[in-house]
């Protein structure tokens, strides 16, 4: 038997790094998807291959996993904690590794897909593969905030806190002319979450009082952005994202080559601004259709390594 999964990576919209830290985000999953698929393996190992690597390792906890390169560990966990023994999981992925899209989370949340379905013999519900998922990113980055993993587990837009839980928020469908466009930018470093997470924390231990300032503003940022997203108001959307770029900017997240980018992408779209943790990584800019080649120019112009323009993809987890 094969079993597969697909999950779409994401898009903080508002509230990164706030998140982390008992604040309130706006998401959204986007239509580039990774896919993972599950087959058993005689032998007993459970090998995996990823454009992050291959690597094989035994079925119980600690066997073969010095062999196993870091990035591939919170793959070996959920192919154990499945159940389904003996196994080979392959998962491949449009994304660049490091890039604030979520592709650790989307990985995951595809890999928990297709294991727990090799491992019952059927679709798993959402909250399964999401909870396999969640715990297998946490093996990684244990101060994680849970938005990505959701984001890619169920689709669409969300408000997302550690105290809510995912809140949907509707979009406009694609037919509708304030259907929005997200044109992502990458720069030319992938980011460690963990790294700009500590940085984030560094700022909010010298600066208690404005911190949480920031966070209230994030917050309610996000929650406005919600609003304007659902009632097609894109500038209204856009304005809360570059406002949201002022805080990170201030947190630390950003650094001279995305401060350029989010100045050009906002120039020509509604609004601009780093997504993800920061420090590397990606910016966005959220266009209406007809503007969206425009940006993508005016981001390449001030050196984006490389840029796409996303839909927001209502369908999270899938069995293909
Ligand atoms: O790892 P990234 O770039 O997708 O960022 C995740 C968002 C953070 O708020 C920085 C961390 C978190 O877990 O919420």
């Amino acid at each position: 038997m094969r079993a597969r999964a697909t999950a779409p990576a994401k898009v903080i919209l508002l509230g990164e790094h706030f998140v982390a830290d008992g604040g309130t985000a706006l998401a959204c999953a986007i239509d580039a998807r990774v896919s993972a698929e599950a087959r058993p393996r005689a032998g007993g190992t459970v090998r995996i291959e990823s454009r992050m690597g291959a690597a094989e390792a035994g079925t119980a906890p600690g066997d073969g996993d010095g062999a196993v390169p870091p990035a591939l560990r919170p793959l070996l966990f959920a192919a154990r904690e499945s159940g389904a023994g003996g196994l080979e999981l392959t998962v491949e992925s449009p994304l660049t590794p490091g890039m604030g899209l979520g592709s650790s989370s989307a990985c995951c949340v595809a890999a928990a897909g297709a294991l727990l379905r090799l491992a019952r013999g059927s679709e798993p519900p959402i909250k399964d593969a999401l909870d396999l998922a969640s715990r297998a990113e946490r093996t990684a980055f244990p101060g994680a905030s849970g938005v990505d993993a959701a984001a890619c587990a169920h689709g669409g837009a969300m408000l997302y806190s550690a105290a809510t839980g995912r809140r949907p928020v509707g979009a406009p469908g694609d037919g509708d002319p304030c259907s929005p466009r997200l044109v992502v930018a990458e720069s030319s470093r992938a980011h460690s979450t963990a790294e700009a997470v500590a940085r984030a924390g560094r700022f909010r231990d010298a600066n208690p009082s404005e911190y949480s300032e920031m966070r209230s503003s994030a917050g309610k940022l996000a929650s406005a952005g919600a609003h304007a997203l659902a009632s097609g108001d894109l500038a209204w959307l856009g304005w809360c994202m570059s406002e949201n770029q002022a805080l990170l900017a201030r947190l630390g997240a950003s650094n001279a080559e995305l401060d350029a980018l989010a100045e050009a992408g906002g120039g020509l779209s509604h609004g601009a601004k780093i997504t993800g943790a920061g420090g590397g990584g990606c910016a966005v800019a959220l266009a209406d259709r007809g503007r969206a080649p425009r940006t993508a120019r005016a981001f390449l112009k001030a050196g984006a390594r490389r840029c796409f323009t996303a839909r927001i993809d209502r369908e999270g987890l899938e069995f293909p």
